[in-house]
């Protein structure tokens, strides 16, 4: 298109413009503190979050860091760039990276692992046990399933609410993706087995190749653990499609057995079953769980803003338990979850790498650049957001101060956005509405519990006391 007459652009010289395309893009800088061999290892344990958090101080829109000895990852920090790298078209020009590699070890090719078309149909395959029928048979599931845990609490007992939480939204995925075909015991040992996996998985992402093969016990649980939840699934795949029973049996498990394969026309294999199930399983269960579990804190922390809560489950249910209708109608607590998906956001460094030359902002980036975004960084930063350690959901009541793009990130953006958010935004208020009516939580006078990053940002022990309401 033409400039307009007199424009600046319209006036400057053909020698000028020579100039601009000659210019260099700024020198990606790298953070201090690496060490030869080591890299930033040390800077990254024990607790990595201060470290990541002072590079967006520090450096600007995209920083280098060695995240594994050996390697070199871009951190990128401005909301514009990650919005841009996860949208397409760059998005399309990337794969998942590091830290789905060591995903991809446990769950073979599912969802969560691969990119581009195979990823695409992949994910159209897991639309229908998301969608709106499925989502409103589920919160039955969901309701008894907190109900049942509560049953289990006495008023006056401390607990470690996060375990408590793992538990319960363990609980809350298994049975709405088995509902009730596995026996008592099984449940029991898929859960020990999948709280298993999700423990030394966080350690075996900062630990090379090698080291993973090597006979140490962390290895030897992890492969065990890992082997029996394949095995279980298996079974129940089987026997399902052996028994001759009825598939429309409300649960994931009979919705991924009615899809096909895009490629082959033919219902999925027992495999890939299997592997989108540990996926649910894995990218389901300690997110929410989090989340669950700060808002119990939060609330503990300001009464005024529990009360608000209570004040509009009271007016809204009555003494009705919750259901899929009048889950949508609680926009209180639905701010204090918003609040808490951007204090607490479970995201640590989510990777990703480029497949082709590709060009991000000013820079052009070579086939097989590790990339990494920390929405933990991003949603605490005061440019962004205002008095950012503030836990406040009433910063969400002006819609009219909307973040920039790029700047609030639970559920990541894009292609991979994630496929569970409505699913996890039910069990939130589903369980939140049916615990908060009848328990109150404590905290010890001036106790205050810290994030710890480990595969998901994660509050570290939360002890808190419950009584009965
Ligand atoms: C509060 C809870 C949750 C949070 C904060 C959360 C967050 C996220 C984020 C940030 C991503 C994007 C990862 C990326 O860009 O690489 C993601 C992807 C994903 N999530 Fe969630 N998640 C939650 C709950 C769930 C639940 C309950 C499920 C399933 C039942 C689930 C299944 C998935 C799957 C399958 C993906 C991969 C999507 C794809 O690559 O197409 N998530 N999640």
């Amino acid at each position: 298109m033409r400039p307009p007459k007199g424009s600046h652009s319209g006036a400057r010289s053909p020698r000028k413009d020579h100039l601009v395309t000659l210019v260099e893009p700024p020198p990606i800088p790298r953070a201090a503190g690496s060490l030869p061999l080591f890299g930033h290892l040390f800077r990254l344990f024990p607790d990595p979050l201060p470290f990541i958090a002072s590079l967006r101080h520090r450096y600007g829109p995209m920083v280098e860091i060695t995240l594994q000895p050996g390697t070199r990852t871009l951190v990128v920090q401005d909301p514009a760039l990650i919005h841009a790298m996860l949208r397409d078209p760059i998005a399309s020009t990337l794969d998942k990276g590091h830290f789905f590699d060591e995903m991809r070890e446990l769950l073979g090719d599912s969802v969560v692992t691969v990119a581009g078309e195979e990823h695409s149909a992949k994910r159209r395959q897991m639309y229908p046990a998301f969608a709106r029928p499925e989502l409103g048979r589920y919160v039955e599931i969901m309701r008894t399933v907190t109900q049942a845990e509560l049953d289990t609490w006495e008023s006056g007992r401390r607990m470690d609410v996060r375990e408590t939480m793992i538990s319960l939204s363990l609980d809350m995925l298994t049975k709405t993706i088995f509902s009730d075909r596995l026996d008592a015991g099984t449940f029991r040992e898929l859960r020990q087995n999948m709280a298993a996996v999700m423990d030394s998985i966080g350690l075996r992402i900062m630990i090379p190749g090698w080291a993973k093969r090597l006979p140490l016990p962390l290895n030897r649980r992890f492969d065990t653990a890992r082997t029996a939840i394949r095995a279980t699934i298996s079974e129940a795949v089987t026997e399902l499609r052996t028994s001759g029973q009825d598939l429309d049996g409300g649960d994931m498990l009979s919705v991924l057995m009615t899809v096909h394969d895009e490629q082959t026309g033919r219902p999925l294999t027992d495999e890939q079953i299997s592997n989108e199930i540990l996926t649910l399983a894995l990218a389901g269960t300690e997110n929410t769980a989090t989340v669950l579990a700060w808002v119990l804190y939060e609330l503990a922390r300001h009464p005024a803003i529990e009360a608000d809560v209570l004040g509009e489950l009271e007016e809204v249910l009555g003494d009705r338990p919750i259901t899929f209708a009048n889950a949508g109608r609680l926009p209180v607590l639905d701010r204090v979850i918003k609040e808490v998906l951007r204090l607490h956001v479970t995201g640590f460094l989510l990777t990703r790498r480029t497949l082709t030359e590709t060009k991000l902002g000013p820079w052009t980036l070579p086939a097989g650049t590790n990339l990494a975004y920390c929405q933990h960084a991003l949603h605490r930063d005061p440019d962004l957001y205002p008095d950012p350690l503030r836990f406040d959901p009433d910063r969400w009541l002006d819609s009219a101060q909307k973040p920039p793009q790029g700047a609030l990130l639970p559920w990541g953006a894009g292609k991979h956005r994630c496929i569970g958010d409505r699913f996890a935004m039910l069990e939130l208020i589903v369980g939140l509405a049916t615990i908060l009516r009848q328990a109150r939580f404590t905290l010890a006078p001036g106790q205050t519990v810290r994030p710890v990053a480990r595969v998901t940002v994660r509050p570290g022990k939360m002890m808190m006391t419950v009584e009965s309401r």
